[in-house]
């Protein structure tokens, strides 16, 4: 039984629009005719918890999260199967997450169990907005938190609003995708925010993803903020590197990078892929070098939004000021099979096609 209010609206979208939207959704161009929402205030905790018609925010000028930019947020999907049936993957390890984000923005955390709530009863709702299993699409959930309160001064706003909204979504990379080590900019430093899923990581990093642009790539690899040395994530995804031997490399969780949901998912599925998960740090040089041997023979990212996809190559800067860049194509910068493999398992999961023995997904 949901915690949240329903307060359908009395316009929803006719059947042919969202067909429509449906037919080629892109990412983030449409939006649910609903959304969840709960508001925080010291005295009554969280409440006012109702799923309402989709509509604009109102809120003073002064607002906590315009100025001071406390504002954390989530991204999960629902998938339709081939039997009509909705289901969630692992919401509960978003909601942990959430909650975590929202202790290091110094919010007020809010409990698994109402996220979850949340997520379930909006997604049931909307369930027409959710499509169909071809091509790859699914509902993408975005909750998130921000400051409400109005008021000037740098301290921790006392009032938070809580909203769910969901746009239907086909592949966010359709494509493989090359990545460019930036030399010039860090996302996370040791004891700051690389692990928290904040809006202003997202802010910071919009001019890197620039840079990549110049150097023809999609996406930007980040290196650690001491020595522009190890590795940690990409702009979106987290990244893992298949040797020959067998092993599936991904940085280890050390504060700076995102404890990805399917970064996890990947780990758990790589021995049955004949591939031992190795959770260490990796430096750049040992990539170079150890693509460079054919050692490492796949490279991919992964993410919600994302999946999996394959990495083409790395672009990383020469080692002195004028060199030029030095491109490392990964085998024969064709998407390797143990990729492809994973990738093609998680979304038979995703979409019920699979056996599910982790129990990652959920019915709504
Ligand atoms: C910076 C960053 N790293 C990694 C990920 C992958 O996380 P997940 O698999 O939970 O979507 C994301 C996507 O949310 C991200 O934004």
């Amino acid at each position: 039984m949901s915690q949240f209010e329903l307060d359908p609206t009395a316009t929803s979208t006719p059947p042919e629009e969202i067909a429509r939207a449906l037919a080629d959704p892109g990412f983030g161009r449409y939006f649910t005719d609903h959304m969840a929402s709960a508001t925080y205030t010291p005295d009554a905790g969280w409440h006012r918890l109702v799923i309402e018609q989709t509509k604009p925010f109102e809120m003073h000028p002064s607002a906590g999260v315009l100025h001071y930019g406390q504002e954390i947020f989530e991204g999960l999907k629902a998938y339709r199967r081939a039997d009509d049936s909705v289901w969630l993957f692992r919401p509960r390890k978003n909601a942990v997450r959430f909650a975590a984000s929202a202790e290091r923005l110094s919010m007020a955390p809010l409990p698994p169990d109402l996220f979850v709530d949340a997520v379930t009863s909006l997604v049931d709702l909307d369930r027409a907005w959710v499509p169909a299993p071809a091509k790859e699409q699914s509902l993408y959930i975005r909750p998130f938190e921000i400051a409400s309160e109005t008021f000037l001064g740098v301290r921790e706003s006392h009032e938070y609003k809580f909203t769910v909204i969901a746009s239907p979504v086909g592949p966010y990379y359709p494509d493989p995708v090359w990545l460019w080590a930036t030399p010039t900019f860090t996302r996370a430093a040791s004891g700051g925010t690389g692990a928290a899923k904040c809006g202003g990581n997202y802010a910071a990093s919009l001019i890197a993803a620039g840079e990549a642009k110049q150097h023809a790539c999609d996406q930007v690899l980040w290196l650690d903020g001491a020595e522009h040395r190890w590795v940690e994530e990409c702009g979106t995804m987290n990244i893992l590197f298949i040797t020959r031997d067998g092993e599936l490399i991904t940085p280890d969780l050390r504060g700076t990078i995102l404890d990805g949901v399917t970064r996890d998912s990947l780990l758990k599925l790589a021995p049955h892929h004949g591939l031992r998960p190795v959770e260490r740090q990796i430096g750049i040089h040992e990539v170079a070098t150890r693509i460079a041997s054919g050692e490492i023979c796949e490279v991919l990212a992964c993410g919600t939004a994302a999946v999996v996809v394959p990495v083409l190559g790395i672009r990383r800067p020469g080692a002195t000021l004028d060199a030029h860049d030095i491109t490392l194509p990964v085998a024969d910068a064709t998407p390797g099979p143990k990729t492809m493999a994973m990738r093609g398992h998680l979304l038979d999961i995703q979409y019920g096609r699979a056996d599910d023995p982790f129990g990652w997904t959920v019915r709504v």
